[in-house]
């Protein structure tokens, strides 16, 4: 798929290679700016944090690689197209975005130091439109998910934190739908990209399947809003504002549903029902492709890393959700599970409703 030029050369390795390094550095040098100018890892006054596990640096070098080794696989085997073009025009938007993200970060280590993750639910006082434990600044977020500027903000924090690999590791996801489109005409697969968030997923997942039937939803006004414009190129695409306990979809109307970093994010009693729901909206014989954060065991080395993320950043449910197993609650919501695949720091899990 477009790895290779009319003369036979490589060229897509070479130009595949150079932009994700470059992506890389790019991101990578702004965590590295964001680290300096913040408090510290450990807070002032608090022991410092130390994982029970220890981190293995070889084993997560190691996985990074491995990451994009298996992307480029992926695109070699025109399971997708290559990423969107690293372009020097582009360039003044980049430096605009890099400076905006760095201006906030003084916001966000403000709150992580006074481990305040709920200061959004103060200016949501007497308003019951969400519930109360999305009502919060997931990962000391400026707004939590509530506004424009964290929607402008949000992917350039995850591109920064995992060093230009965000979108890599939900590939993986679209690898998966990769699968279940093959062999079908994509005008008739729908497909819901289940907390759609700013759209990243679906404009990447449209540009592989342009005329698949799909859509998104996300319970931030925000966020939704954002991915319309992100998926502006699609007309059809429609972008829900919704819960995903609730949603506004028909029941056995989708044939895949994906969602991409949601259930981390959510209390045990909320994912239970994520599961019910998306068994009702789900066709018998569809596919439930989770992609999440590793978990406890999954990549022992790595075991270590994600005790940091609910130690470093408002992180509500991510403590239990590390040892929290999917497959008594997914089964009783009458999954079954096909396949696991790592991505780094990412698993993702393919779940089938059986055919009626
Ligand atoms: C970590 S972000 C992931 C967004 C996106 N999928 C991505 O790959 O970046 C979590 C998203 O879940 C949404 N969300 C959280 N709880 C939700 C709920 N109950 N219903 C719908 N969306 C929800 C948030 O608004 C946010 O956009």
């Amino acid at each position: 798929m477009g790895l290779l030029d009319e003369t036979g050369k490589s060229i897509g390795r070479v130009r595949y290679t150079a932009a994700q390094g470059l992506r890389s550095a790019w991101y990578g040098a702004q965590y590295a700016i964001a680290k300096r100018q913040s408090s510290g890892f450990n807070r002032p006054g608090e022991p410092p944090f130390k994982p029970t596990n220890p981190v293995d640096t070889k084993e997560l070098r190691a996985g990074y690689f491995k990451l994009f080794a298996s992307d480029r696989a992926n695109i070699e085997a025109g399971l997708y197209p290559p990423p969107e073009d690293v372009r020097v025009v582009d360039l003044p938007k980049a430096v605009k975005r890099a400076r905006y993200f760095l201006q906030d970060v003084a916001e966000v280590d403000r709150r992580r130091v006074a481990r305040d993750g709920v200061e959004v639910r103060d200016r949501l006082e007497g308003s019951n439109r969400y519930p109360a434990y999305y009502r919060q600044n997931f990962h000391y977020q400026t707004d939590g998910w509530l506004s424009d500027e964290s929607a402008k903000l949000y992917d350039h924090q995850v591109e920064a934190l995992f060093t230009g690999s965000g979108d890599v590791m939900r590939r993986a996801a679209l690898a998966e739908i990769a699968r279940e489109v093959k062999g079908r005409d994509q005008r008739r697969v729908s497909l819901l990209d289940l907390a759609c968030g700013t759209g990243r997923f679906l404009r990447q997942t449209m540009r592989a399947f342009p005329r698949l039937d799909a859509r998104g939803l996300d319970l931030s006004p925000n966020y939704a809003e954002r991915a319309r414009q992100q998926v502006e190129p699609w007309p059809h695409v429609e972008i829900i504002e919704g819960q995903a306990e609730a949603m506004p979809l028909g029941d056995a109307s989708q044939d895949v549903i994906v969602s991409v970093y949601l259930f981390h994010e959510l209390p045990e009693k909320a994912r239970r029902q994520v599961f019910a729901e998306t068994a009702r909206v789900l066709k018998p014989g569809g596919a439930f492709i989770i992609a999440d954060s590793l978990q406890f065991g999954d990549a022992p080395g790595l075991d270590g890393i994600l005790e940091y993320f609910p130690e470093g950043f408002h992180e509500p449910y991510y403590k239990a959700y590390l040892g929290w197993d999917f497959e008594g609650p997914m089964q009783a919501a009458g999954f079954e599970l096909e396949k696991t695949e790592i991505a780094f720091l990412t698993k993702v899990n393919v779940w089938r409703k059986p055919a009626a």
